[in-house]
This record gives C-alpha cells, sequence and structure tokens, in this order.
C-alpha cells in the first residue's frame, strides 16, 4: 500500500503565524506537526509514501525529510499549488499510487492511542472499498460526519452538517482501493469549488463498500486548526511525553521497531540531532536495541 501526506493549503485560521511558513511544520511541542502523520504511515507499514505540499513550502519540506531512506522511507514530493480540496491528493498523487492501494493522511492531524497499528493492520487487511476512522467530538459541525442504524451501520456522511446526526467525526485518515483514483477523477467541484473527500467516501457508502472504524474512547485524535487547538496539542504531547517517558511520533524510534533501519543507524540518527532532548532520547532508544553506545 501506498501513502500520502495532504500537506499544503493556506493556514488562514492561523494567521499570522502561517504567513511565512506550512502549517504543518509548525512545532506540536517537541517535533514538526508533520511527524506526526508520517508516523501512522509508517505504524502502519507504509514506507512509500508522496508529500503534497504548496510550491511554496516544498523547498522546506524536502530539507525537513529529505529523501526518507534515513528512516527506511521513500519520500516523494508533489505539489498541490491551490487548496482544491483533498481529494485533489488523488489527481495529484494517480502515478504514484499507481495500481497499488493507497492511505491518506492530513498533514494536520494527530492521532494517539492504545494499540493503534494493530488497528491500522486489521484494516488494511479487511479492505475493500474505503476505510474511515470515527470519532466522538463535542463539535461534529467542524468535520465529516457519519451517520449510522442501530446496528451500528454506517448510513449516511455528511460535511460539515449544520445539523450533524451523530456526534463522530470522519477523521483524516482514509483507506482506499486503487479504484480511488477513477472515483476522484470523475469528482465535480462542491459549492466551496473544492473536490471533497466526503463526495469520494459518499461513493463508496453508495457502492455499500464504505466502513468506519470507531477509534474509541480511550483514543486521542487531536485538532490543531486553531492557535487554541494548536496549543492544546502541544501540551497533551508534553504531559504524555514527560509522564511516560516514551515520546510520540518519533520517526526515528518507529523506523527502528518496524525494522525500517537498525539500532545502530537509529543510533547515527540521534547523534546528528546533536543536543536536543529529542536527539538524546532517539540514542537511548537506539543504545536499549544494542545500536552503539
Ligand atoms: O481533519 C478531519 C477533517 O478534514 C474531516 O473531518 C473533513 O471531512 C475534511 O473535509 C477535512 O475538514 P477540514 O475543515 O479540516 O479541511 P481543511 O480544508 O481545513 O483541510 C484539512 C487540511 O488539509 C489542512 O491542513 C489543509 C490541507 N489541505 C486542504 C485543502 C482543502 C490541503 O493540503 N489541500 C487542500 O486542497
Amino acid at each position: 500500500m501506498k501513502g500520502i501526506v495532504l500537506a499544503g493549503g493556506n493556514g488562514t485560521r492561523l494567521y499570522p503565524i502561517t504567513q511565512a511558513t506550512s502549517k504543518q511544520l509548525l512545532p506540536v511541542y517537541d517535533k514538526p506537526m508533520v511527524y506526526y502523520p508520517l508516523s501512522v504511515l509508517m505504524l502502519a507499514g507504509i514506507t512509500e509514501i508522496l508529500l503534497i505540499s504548496t510550491p511554496a513550502d516544498q523547498p522546506n519540506f524536502r530539507r525537513l525529510l529529505g529523501s526518507g531512506s534515513q528512516w527506511g522511507l521513500e519520500l516523494t514530493f508533489a505539489t498541490q499549488p491551490q487548496p482544491n480540496g483533498l481529494a485533489e491528493a488523488f489527481v495529484i498523487g494517480r502515478d504514484f499510487v499507481g495500481d497499488d492501494r493507497v492511505a491518506l493522511v492530513l498533514g494536520d492531524n494527530i492521532f494517539y492511542g492504545p494499540g493503534f497499528s494493530v488497528t491500522l493492520r486489521r484494516a488494511m487487511a479487511q479492505l475493500d472499498g474505503c476505510v474511515l476512522f470515527g470519532y466522538a467530538v463535542k463539535n461534529p459541525e467542524h468535520y465529516g460526519v457519519g451517520e449510522f442504524d442501530a446496528a451500528g451501520r454506517l448510513v449516511s456522511l455528511m460535511e460539515k452538517p449544520v445539523k450533524p446526526r451523530s456526534d463522530k467525526a470522519i477523521t483524516g485518515l482514509y483507506l482506499y482501493g486503487n479504484d480511488v483514483l477513477d472515483i476522484a477523477a470523475e469528482l465535480t467541484p462542491s459549492v466551496r469549488g473544492e473536490l471533497e473527500i466526503t463526495d469520494v467516501n459518499r461513493e463508496y457508502l453508495r457502492q455499500g463498500r464504505a466502513q468506519v472504524i470507531d477509534l474509541g474512547r480511550g483514543f486521542a485524535w487531536l485538532d490543531t486548526g486553531t492557535h487554541d487547538s494548536l496549543l492544546e496539542a502541544s501540551q497533551f504531547v508534553r504531559v504524555l511525553e514527560n509522564r511516560t517517558g516514551v515520546r510520540i511520533a518519533c520517526l526515528e524510534e518507529i523506523a527502528l521497531r518496524m525494522g525500517f533501519i537498525s539500532a545502530g543507524e537509529c543510533h547515527a540518527l540521534g547523534e546528528k540531532l546533536a543536543k536536543s532532548a529529542y536527539g538524546d532520547y532517539v540514542r537511548e532508544v537506539a543504545v536499549a536495541a544494542g545500536g552503539a553506545a
């Protein structure tokens, strides 16, 4: 399966912070925001990843992430000149996806929860059509929303409904079969002028091939869309990391645990991170796994 991180958009809700930089490069406590969605794809075992950003921001993403080979990844970069909608990722990424299946993750979405990689792998194994991930929120009107019947089956999908029919937001992680390329190619822009991901998902629902996995109460799906939610996400990560001593979305550690890199390679990455506490952590993880001390 291939992976796409969509990290474009103008980030206008975070102005003036995002006037000169990409939203997805902003820090969420100890690492750039884009590390979090990248970590999701890595935990799913995906190593071929396309990162889509605005043309202006692409050089910075390249500087930060390089070829991805340091983490055992194969990163490709593409640009989206205008925020024409999330589903445009499949128009831009058509050649990259080829005849494979694909996972799309939004560059500003943060997922954290027990057993997440197991959940992802199970979802990938049973994928026929699309798999979406639902999460109960108190402000569903700000998101895509799923409606379910008494048996828990998905019956409707709405984008930012004024009167949501449930509290289940559809998060920014989507798994698709290869036919998503054709479905996206056939889309017409919505009233907002965008190629809507909800319209893609609705087509799968119409075909009876859309499934929603509920992320459940113990899970954290964090928003970074406003100044407050961005700060709260940083605070969440800080509290969790300081309490447990374990870092979330540490790409070097995930690459090591997934077997993408060796302990020695992980240690060398920690050395390059110099004196930061993040670098110290990477070296400790590598040493514990038998990398150079
Ligand atoms: O975060 C989950 C939500 O993401 C879903 O529940 C909604 O169904 C989905 O439409 C989307 O809603 P948002 O209001 O968050 O979409 P927004 O336009 O803010 O875009 C989400 C991210 O994707 C944002 O970081 C910018 C980036 N983006 C957006 C568009 C429209 C792009 O890179 N390109 C685009 O064309």
